[in-house]
């Protein structure tokens, strides 16, 4: 909400008086005093008036999850567990996801109850890397890193897929990095060539990389610098 119409819906207050206010520097958010009324305040932030708060700021959490294989990356399922069931902060703190995984797809997950950064984190245009580890049924041969390269067309979404780059560790695992998360994309990619994708797991998000200290199932706190990082 804009800080002016915060202060105006104060029960004993108006807008002339909430820019009286403000022009007076009585308003501090986060402990800084600020002048200007259409700042975006977040639900995240402390809002002070002389000396009465006004909204005290609820913590913003970001957590990395080293995700297991047989959970569902949603909110609720009827049939399987949900990555939320593995953080027991999730439904006190409105925790939600930020990108997803497939059922069987291990590896790194971002949750936070910070809906702007779960948005900068998957908007298509943060073209953020991700990268993936693969094992294949079938030899992976050098043709696909020319094809992952040139991108790939998709007809049910009718566009070509954003250059990927491919590295093959033995014939049948491979490490790929995607810049854009289209729905079971590293499945589809592989099954271009009638490839089974048999293990499919992330190691890193744009900087965030899966803390090699967490088992499946287990996660942590996002430090300072990795929230700000991406
Ligand atoms: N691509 C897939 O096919 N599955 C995932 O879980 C992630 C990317």
């Amino acid at each position: 909400m804009r800080l002016d119409r915060l202060l105006a819906n104060l029960p004993t207050a108006n807008r002339f008086d909430a820019r009286q206010q403000l022009a007076a520097g009585r308003v501090k958010v986060d402990g800084i005093v600020v002048r200007d009324g259409l700042l975006d305040i977040r639900e995240f932030q402390r809002v002070e008036l002389d000396d009465t708060l006004l909204q005290a700021g609820k913590p913003a959490l970001y957590f990395m999850l080293h995700k297991p294989a047989g959970y569902v990356s949603a909110t609720e399922h009827d049939q399987h567990p949900t990555v939320l069931d593995l953080l027991p902060e999730a439904a006190e703190h409105n925790l939600h996801l930020a990108g997803r995984l497939d059922l069987t797809t291990t590896g790194l997950l971002l949750l936070t109850n910070d809906g702007h950064w779960s948005r900068r984190v998957t908007q298509p245009t943060s073209k953020q890397p991700k990268v993936y580890y693969v094992e294949t049924e079938q030899v992976i041969t050098a043709d696909y890193i020319t094809a992952f390269a040139q991108g790939m067309y998709f007809a049910f979404e009718d566009l070509t897929t954003l250059p990927a780059g491919l590295e093959i560790l033995t014939p049948h695992s491979a490490r790929l990095t995607l810049y854009e998360g289209r729905y079971h994309q590293v499945k589809r990619m592989f099954g271009h060539f009638q490839n089974k994708v048999v293990r499919l797991h992330r190691e890193s998000v744009g900087p965030l990389v899966l803390d090699a200290a967490l088992a499946p199932g287990q996660y942590r706190a996002l430090t300072a610098d990795e929230i700000a990082r991406l």
